[in-house]
């Protein structure tokens, strides 16, 4: 099965708890990544003011762009209808959740509440009023069906909250309505893609949706901790909600590979809901990364390392890879 085949949706199950297993960190992995791209910004030029978040997940990034520079086009773009659904409610979702934490009201000092009781909670306060009472609908009710979106067409139907414009497609087969200025895929996107064709087809495709000069930044896994990084169990827990990962990693031909079998259960009306996803990667190498950029036209600016010794927020070491797509004509 081709890795953009819209009916392969690892995240389907997955999509429902993500964020809420995301903020059992300090902070969303996403999220943690603001200031690097800021910096980004500021030390090269985009030529457009069109921004597109590829393997956006449930959208947090993609949201706080549009909050921090409200001029700009922003894109969501990933293959997963699940993940799309999510990412259309997510503005709102996160500034609650932010102003949650500002308020140093942890989800700890609302032990007893749900999700969405908290965040109504939190909206009630940030308008200033008492918190409400307990809202009727249940999280499994205000979810909807992962089948209500088909690709590319969630932004003619179902307008974001952030004013993002969200769409499902494969990295391999990005069509937006204009030309990009920064590209970002955060969180081991590129990890997903198992296969060299795909890997420098989903290059091509980038390439061509960025405009000429547009940025292109993405992490990867640090190759030397791959096999470290997918091995064992893992247990997070937070108040009504348990996260398990299980990770193997495993050799076909000369590649690595890692497994997670993640079962998530979350509390719901006084029941545990589990929710299940099996998510594989590849150990990319430096050298295959190199090849596949300059395969597909896209210039490499600079590889940076980022060591968790020397930023707590990232849980791995990972390289951050910025790229170009150079002007016509030019050599680079
Ligand atoms: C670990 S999640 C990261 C999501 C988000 N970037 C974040 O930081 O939370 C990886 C995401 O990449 C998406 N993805 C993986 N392979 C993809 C592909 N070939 N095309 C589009 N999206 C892809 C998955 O559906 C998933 O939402």
């Amino acid at each position: 099965m081709p890795f953009s085949d819209p009916q392969r949706d690892d995240y389907r199950e997955l999509a429902a708890v993500y964020d809420d297993w995301q903020y059992l960190y300090p902070q969303p992995f996403a999220l943690s990544l603001r200031p690097r791209l800021v910096s980004v910004l500021d030390e090269f030029s985009t030529p457009r003011e069109s921004y597109a978040d590829l393997g956006c997940g449930t959208g947090l990034l993609a949201a706080w762009w549009k909050q921090r520079y409200p001029e700009w086009h922003v894109f969501g773009v990933d293959r997963s209808p699940a993940m799309i659904e999510r990412a259309l409610q997510t503005a709102t979702r996160s500034a609650q959740k932010q102003a949650l934490m500002q308020w140093g009201l942890t989800t700890r000092g609302l032990r007893a509440s749900s999700f969405d009781e908290m965040m109504a909670a939190a909206e009630q306060m940030q308008a200033g009023g008492p918190a409400p009472s307990p809202p009727t609908t249940s999280l499994a009710d205000s979810r909807g069906s992962a089948t209500d979106i088909t690709a590319d067409q969630p932004q003619d139907q179902a307008p974001s909250k952030s004013g993002v414009d969200f769409r499902v497609q494969g990295l391999d087969a990005i069509d937006l309505p204009e030309p990009i200025g920064l590209a970002t895929c955060v969180f081991d996107g590129i990890n997903h893609i198992l296969r060299v064709p795909d890997l420098v087809a989903a290059f091509r495709s980038i390439r061509s949706s960025l405009a000429e000069g547009g940025l292109f930044v993405f992490d990867l896994v640090h190759e030397a901790v791959f096999a470290e990084a997918f091995d064992g169990a893992v247990v997070r827990k937070g108040p009504g909600l348990v996260v398990t990962a299980d990770s193997i990693h495993f050799t076909r031909g000369d590649h690595l590979f890692g497994k997670t079998t993640f079962a998530v259960f979350r509390e719901e009306n006084g029941a545990w809901r589990r929710y299940d996803a099996e998510i594989s990667e590849r150990c990319w190498r430096r050298k295959e990364i190199v090849e596949a950029l300059e395969s597909a036209g896209l210039s490499l600016l600079r590889q940076d390392d980022i060591d968790p010794a020397k930023e707590p927020e990232f849980q791995l070491p990972r390289t951050f890879w910025i790229c170009r797509r150079p002007l016509e004509g030019s050599h680079r």
